[in-house]
Parts: C-alpha cells; sequence; structure tokens
C-alpha cells in the first residue's frame, strides 16, 4: 500500500509562492518573505500549561509570510490556503473579539506585539503600522502540528522585521515574541493554548530537541539526530478532524487549575512524582472549577495522574538522550499515549489505531503528539522500517474504515527567521 508522504518545501519554492500570492492580491513586491516552523512534541503532553516540561522539535515543514508595510495603517491577509479574497482590518480595531477566523492568528500577532510592555524594554509597547501579508505553508492544517503557531511566529518575526523592533535577534527577545504570539492565539483568536508550540517555532535549533521548562520560561538544546542511531520519526497525520477551540482542550485546562488549587499549589508541576499518591488520595471530594464545571474526585485523580507522570516521562527522555540511548525512549512514549488515552481522556479511535498498527509493525514506540482528539501520531522506528511502519498504519485505517493517512520523517529543523 502507498502511502501519502507530506514533502517539505525548500525554502525557495515556499518564498516563491508566497511572493506570488503577495503580487497577485496587492499588486506590489513584498519588503521580504519570512517562515516558522510547525512542530512535533516528543514528549510532554499537555504539561505546557502546567508548569511542565515539554520537549519538540521544529519541522522542516514552514509557514512562509510575504509582508510589505503600507502607510495607510490597515492589515491586509490573504492566504493560499484559506482562499476568499484579502480579509482587511484598520490596525486600531484589531484586538480581542474583533477577528473570526484565521485572521486571528496572523492579526492578532500585530495587535499583541503593541500591547504595553510586549517588547520587555519598559511600560511602552511597539508601534506597529499598516501591513500587507499573503500566507503560503506546506504545514499539514489542522493536524495538530502547529500550523496555527507557524503562522503566529511567520508573522512576529516579519514585523518584528520591517518594523526595526529587533526582538528576533537574541533568545530573550525570541521568548518575548512567543508571549506575543500565546497572547494572540488566547486572546484574539480563542484558543486556551499553552505556549509549547509557539516556544517551539521561535526558540527550536536546527538538529536538536527543544527542552521548555514551562515554570521558568527556560529552554535547553538536546542534540537530537536520530538518522545517526539509524532510527527515524515517522509523524502520522491520521486526517481526524481536529478541534483544539471546540471546549474539551480548556476544560482540561481547567481541571488541571482546579486539582492544583485544592493541593494548594500554583501548578501541578509542584506535585512531586514520588508523592503522587499523597496527592491524589488528597483530590477527594467533587469540586468546582474556576470555571464554574463540577470534577468528579476521580477525573480529578486521573487528570494529575497524567500531568506529574508525564513530566517524569520527559525527566526520563532527556536522560536517556543526553546519555546516546535515544533508542532506548520507546517504552516512555507507549506509556506517554497510554496515560493521554485512560487518564487524560484526549485520544481518539484514529490516534489508538495508528499507535498500535505502528507498534504491532515494528516501531520501538509510539504516542499521540500535541493537543489530540484527532491530528497525529509519532512513532520511533528503524530506518529501514520506515515504509513498512507507514503502510501497516494505513492497512490498519483501511481495515477500520478510516480516510487514509498521510506521513511525514521529520528531522529536527530550524526556527522562524527571514527566508528572503
Ligand atoms: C496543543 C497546544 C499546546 C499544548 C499541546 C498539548 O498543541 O497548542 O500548547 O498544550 O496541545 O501538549
Amino acid at each position: 500500500m502507498t502511502v501519502e508522504r507530506i514533502r517539505a518545501w525548500q525554502p525557495g519554492e515556499g518564498a516563491r509562492r508566497a511572493t506570488e500570492a503577495f503580487r497577485g492580491a496587492f499588486g506590489s513586491e513584498p519588503d521580504g518573505v519570512w517562515s516558522a516552523p510547525g512542530r512535533v512534541n516528543l514528549i510532554g503532553e499537555h504539561t505546557d500549561y502546567n508548569g511542565g516540561l515539554c520537549l519538540p522539535i521544529a519541522l522542516p515543514h514552514r509557514t512562509y509570510v510575504a509582508l510589505g508595510i503600507t502607510d495607510d495603517r490597515t492589515v491586509r491577509l490573504v492566504s493560499a490556503q484559506e482562499g476568499g479574497g484579502a480579509w482587511a482590518m484598520p490596525v486600531a480595531e484589531v484586538g480581542p473579539g474583533a477577528v473570526d477566523g484565521w485572521p486571528g492568528y496572523a492579526a492578532g500577532v500585530a495587535w499583541a506585539m503593541a500591547q504595553a510592555g510586549a517588547t520587555g524594554a519598559g511600560s511602552a509597547g511597539v508601534p506597529i503600522g499598516g501591513f500587507d501579508a499573503a500566507v503560503d505553508s506546506c504545514v499539514p492544517y489542522g493536524a495538530g502540528l502547529s500550523s496555527s503557531a507557524a503562522l503566529e511566529c511567520a508573522v512576529a518575526v516579519a514585523l518584528d522585521d520591517v518594523f526595526d523592533i529587533g526582538l528576533a535577534g537574541s533568545d530573550h527577545g525570541r521568548a518575548l515574541l512567543a508571549q506575543a504570539c500565546i497572547r494572540a492565539e488566547n486572546e484574539v483568536a480563542g484558543a486556551a493554548t499553552g505556549g509549547m508550540d509557539q516556544t517551539a517555532a521561535l526558540r527550536a535549533r536546527d538538529g536538536h530537541a527543544l527542552l521548555y521548562d514551562t515554570r521558568d520560561g527556560s529552554v535547553r538544546h538536546l542534540p537530537f539526530d536520530l538518522g545517526a542511531h539509524g532510527l527515524a520519526l515517522l509523524v502520522i497525520d491520521t486526517r481526524a478532524p481536529h478541534r483544539l477551540v471546540d471546549g474539551q482542550y480548556a476544560r482540561r485546562r481547567d481541571t488541571c487549575n482546579a486539582a492544583a488549587a485544592h493541593l494548594g499549589v500554583p501548578t501541578l508541576r509542584e506535585v512531586d512524582a514520588d508523592a503522587l499518591d499523597d496527592a491524589l488520595a488528597a483530590l477527594d471530594g467533587e469540586l468546582v472549577t474556576p470555571a464554574g464545571a463540577t470534577a468528579s474526585p476521580d477525573v480529578l485523580r486521573a487528570r494529575t495522574r497524567h500531568v506529574v507522570t508525564e513530566i517524569a516521562r520527559v525527566e526520563q527522555f532527556v536522560e536517556l538522550l543526553a546519555a546516546g540511548r535515544v533508542a532506548e525512549v520507546g517504552p516512555l512514549m507507549d506509556a506517554s499515549h497510554v496515560s493521554l488515552r485512560d487518564d487524560y481522556e484526549v485520544s481518539c479511535p484514529e490516534l489508538d489505531v495508528a499507535v498500535e498498527a505502528a507498534r504491532a509493525a515494528g516501531a520501538l514506540g509510539a504516542r499521540m503528539t500535541g493537543g489530540g482528539f484527532g491530528g497525529s501520531a509519532i512513532a520511533l522506528v528503524r530506518t529501514t522500517a520506515v515504509d513498512d511502519v507507514a503502510a501497516a498504519v494505513a492497512a490498519a485505517f483501511d481495515e477500520h474504515g478510516f480516510e487514509a493517512p498521510a506521513t511525514l520523517v521529520a528531522d529536527a529543523a530550524g526556527a522562524a527567521g527571514r527566508t528572503v
């Protein structure tokens, strides 16, 4: 069975496509083209809004944004993926509640960067004027590979450059740009996501996995060269519809906040894995969450157990990686999947079938990646087995009557920046 492989564009191709879209829509030349990658998370899922650890890599698949400053104080956007002509709004009107759909991710970044304190340099925001932008992307859309963060971060580095803000030149500045992108996503696009995706897109390094500690915002770059170990990371886009804005994600976040509050800690990161049983025992009553939902003790315990054990798995994964023993991380990936499926309840039949079929076909480990409820799974496989594992997953999907999956092989790529 042949399985679709999602190709990553070369930078020249991405730049050409975005430039042509720009010329077609606006009849002028852009000031440049910037791009930002999608990501896959190796391990550490649903930990980023719990003060925890996660370990993403940036994908070679990127979103390209051709952008040019204008003098009419209006944002104009077109997207090759979305079609439908140009979207436009005066810069001053962009903000929470004002923008529907995909433009919120792009225009929202301009709003967030202009907010007070966005540069970290004091109380003033940065002046963002009018601009035109055209977007094209080879990051699979809606596949749990952070196409939205790639869009935000490509716009962020473009605005940083054309308005001479100068944040993209340092890791500290990039962390501030990531904060602006997170605000755009949370407050303008209305998705209550954590921050791993934007951090990966802006702060990852080519050939490295990014250990992101969301408690203090620090990052560590760990060499990640699977090829040197005869291994590859197969990403399986299940094509099951994936929606983060539908309330389930926000509900998980709310439940975790409730559990932490009940335990008297700022976040579940502060629950020591060695003291997990005591913490679970202390979650003994039904309680009302910050958002006003009720959560049973069983649900609170299951969600807490996932977060605490998942953070411990990231630590173990990093130890193996640092010791050159990446071939041994498979069982941690498997355990992560079981925890996400049973305790966190964010998997779905397509993800479970992908993971099981990959393992049965010889993957060393496999798990869902990203927010879940659809999206993608990852499998650690011997380089020689990539095609067989992909074919086995496709055959299993066929047997279950699922839409055919698509795949890609993920090498750790570089962060957002100027392309031309
Ligand atoms: C989505 C969110 C991230 C993170 C993951 C789960 O991708 O955007 O912030 O919470 O889900 O790990």
